[in-house]
């Protein structure tokens, strides 16, 4: 094993694929000798998009060549509107024509999107191969690179194929946030909100405004770790970690995906709250508590739709079923849980 310095944080998650978080600084000049520990000598598909190939790929490649590994590399053009069918094909074909084996990895390098396509590589090409990430924004190293959902978007909705898929090995680079900009931080900070609305630590860390994102990463990776090795295949409880996202499915489906996920998050939380406080599920201090914790994370929003438009379209999100829908539905910090609501009263909003 590699003797791995102290400032390494190191998150284990024990799902059907037992595997290593490692959260630190400079891990992209050092991921070959990392992922030696776990993965043999092999050929490795690096997947990229454009943005993030110029930054980091070459650091990447380096070391993974020095420590023995073969590297060949696809890139595609960075943004949601490529985790798609086709450029899924591509790679797939890419994959077949450079003779890549069931012994083989594929290494993910960039944001959500890189991390959601790759992993659906890795699930499907030759019936599943290794995968690694190597998240390089904020909400895909607190959340997307973790967990082992994988998936493409179809014309008629985001994420409607995909497949469970646990990676071997995620790298978290700390280092690689600082060339984000502001406004894909602030993205990530979104899905921060929601991890602070069902945490009580996490609340407390953004709340006191003092924190090392070392740590802030550290935290929500930890949480959501407990969350799926409870329950990996969302049969119920992993579905908290959906808190915010019907109204936020909502809001990308009007804004035809320009809106950002972590941005739309935000804003759903906010609706949420608003909600759970106007049916009595909060009280109004609690409310209060909570859209400040939404604010301090993701900035002042203004929704740019009407509530009931952004309901109304909830309402083809995948969690309806028959004449209901299931929120999840914040009764205090640290506190939220599944509620089935009528769509005709869907938080009294629609009627
Ligand atoms: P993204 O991958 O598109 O990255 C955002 C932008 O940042 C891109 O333009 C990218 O090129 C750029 N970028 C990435 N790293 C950079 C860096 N270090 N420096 C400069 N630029 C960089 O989007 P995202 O916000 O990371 O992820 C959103 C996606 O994640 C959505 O498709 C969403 O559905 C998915 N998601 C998946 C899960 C899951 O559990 N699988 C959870 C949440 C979100
Ligand atoms: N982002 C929600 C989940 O991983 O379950």
């Amino acid at each position: 094993m590699s003797n791995i310095i102290s400032p390494l944080k190191r998150v284990t998650v024990k799902a059907s694929n037992e595997y290593q978080i490692l959260i630190g600084r400079g891990l992209l000049a050092r991921a070959g000798e990392l992922i030696a520990d776990f993965i043999p000598k092999c050929k490795i598909a690096l997947i990229t998009d454009d943005t993030v190939d110029a930054l980091y790929s070459g650091v990447v490649e380096k070391s993974l060549i020095s420590s023995g590994y073969s590297v060949i590399k696809f890139v595609f053009s960075h943004g949601e509107q490529s985790k798609n069918l086709e450029t899924y094909g591509k790679i797939l074909n890419f994959l077949a024509q450079n003779g890549v084996t069931r012994t083989d990895c594929v290494v993910a390098l960039g944001g959500g999107v890189t991390g959601d396509m790759a992993g659906f590589v890795s699930a499907t090409y030759l019936r599943g191969i290794k995968c690694v990430q190597m998240p390089t924004t904020l909400l895909a190293q607190i959340d997307s690179s973790v967990g082992g959902k994988t998936a493409v978007d179809l014309p008629a909705g985001k994420n409607l194929v995909g497949a469970f898929c646990q990676p071997k090995l995620v790298l978290c680079d700390v280092d690689t946030l600082s060339t984000l900009p502001d406004e894909i931080y602030r993205d990530g900070m979104g899905e921060v909100a929601k991890y602070a609305l069902l945490d009580k630590k996490i609340y407390s860390l953004i709340n006191g405004g003092d924190y090392q994102i070392e740590d802030l990463i550290y935290r929500c990776v930890d949480y959501k770790r407990q969350i799926v090795e409870k329950d990996e295949f969302e049969g119920g409880l992993r579905r908290l970690l959906n808190l915010g996202h019907t109204p936020a499915h909502g809001i990308e489906r009007l804004s035809n995906y320009t809106i950002p996920h972590g941005k739309a998050v935000a804003m759903g939380l906010n609706i949420v709250v608003e909600n759970a406080c106007k049916h009595g599920y909060i009280a109004q201090s609690t409310k209060s508590e909570m859209l400040s914790a939404i604010s301090k994370c993701a900035g002042e929003l203004t929704l740019p739709y009407s509530v009931k438009d952004i309901l109304e379209n909830a309402l083809t999100d995948k969690k309806r079923s028959g004449d209901s829908i299931a929120v999840i539905m914040p009764y205090g910090i640290g506190d939220a849980r599944e509620v089935k609501i009528e769509v005709s009263k869907l938080w009294g909003y629609l009627t």
